[in-house]
């Protein structure tokens, strides 16, 4: 065999290599998906909202489960619940649904006239825009603490 032709079969060899271990690093992620969760959340869920018309909210989801006095200590089950709306008992490094997986609707709902406050919030809660925002600001607002105020979440957009 010629110099050439060892040099292909050589550098085959190694593309063959680097092919495997990206394969397997990428297999190693896929199997923690979904049980990773940053500390902080960038709240920018694109399958819900074409464009954001607010600004991003930075959701701190370390703090808010951390022990007080550092964090808020407020339980999973608080935020995650199943298909039925219990709420899950969850330790750190389990897997979660999405909310936008049961709460499925994209955009806002509109508000008709003569629809009760309490069927308007169930049918808010079809949308991930209503669900999200019950589940921070009635927290919130039942702990009396806590961000109520839409530019305390939604930090104001450079124009
Ligand atoms: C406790 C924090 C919090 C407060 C208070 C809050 N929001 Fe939100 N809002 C969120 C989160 C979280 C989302 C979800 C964003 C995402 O996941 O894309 C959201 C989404 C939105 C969206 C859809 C996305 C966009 O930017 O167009 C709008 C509109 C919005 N909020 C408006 C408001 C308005 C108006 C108020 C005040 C009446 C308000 N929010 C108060 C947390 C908050
Ligand atoms: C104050 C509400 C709240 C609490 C408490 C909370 N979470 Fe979350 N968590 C969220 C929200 C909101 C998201 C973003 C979900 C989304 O994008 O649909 C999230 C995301 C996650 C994700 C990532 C999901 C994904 O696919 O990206 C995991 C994993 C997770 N949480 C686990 C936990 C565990 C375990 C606990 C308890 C130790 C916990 N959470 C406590 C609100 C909370
Ligand atoms: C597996 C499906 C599923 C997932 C995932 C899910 N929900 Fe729900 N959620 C439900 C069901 C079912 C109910 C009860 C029916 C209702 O009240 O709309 C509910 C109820 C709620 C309620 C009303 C609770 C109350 O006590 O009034 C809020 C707020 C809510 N979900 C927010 C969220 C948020 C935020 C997330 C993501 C962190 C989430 N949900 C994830 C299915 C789900
Ligand atoms: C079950 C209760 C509960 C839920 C649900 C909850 N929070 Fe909070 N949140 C708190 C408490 C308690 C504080 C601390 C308030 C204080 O110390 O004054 C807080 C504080 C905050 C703050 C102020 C900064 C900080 O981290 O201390 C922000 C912003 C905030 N929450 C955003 C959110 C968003 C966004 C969601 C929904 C994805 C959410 N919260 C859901 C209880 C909750």
């Amino acid at each position: 065999m010629d110099r050439k032709g060892k040099q292909i079969i050589v550098s085959a060899v190694i593309a063959g290599i680097v092919m495997l271990l990206s394969g397997m690093a990428l297999q190693a992620k896929d199997a923690c998906a979904g049980t990773e969760v940053k500390d902080v959340i960038e709240m920018k869920n694109t399958a819900a909202f074409a464009k954001h018309k607010m600004g991003i909210v930075m959701f701190d989801h370390k703090k808010h489960t951390d022990a007080k006095p550092a964090g808020h200590a407020v339980a999973c089950g608080d935020c995650h619940h199943d298909k039925d709306g219990k709420p899950l008992a969850l330790k750190a490094g389990d897997a979660v649904q999405k909310c936008m997986e049961c709460h499925k609707k994209a955009e806002k709902p509109k508000k008709e006239k003569g629809v009760s406050a309490a069927d308007y919030a169930k049918l808010e809660r079809e949308y991930y825009y209503g669900a999200i925002h019950q589940n921070c600001i009635d927290c919130h607002k039942k702990a009396a603490a806590g961000p109520v105020k839409c530019a305390e979440c939604h930090p104001k957009k450079e124009k």
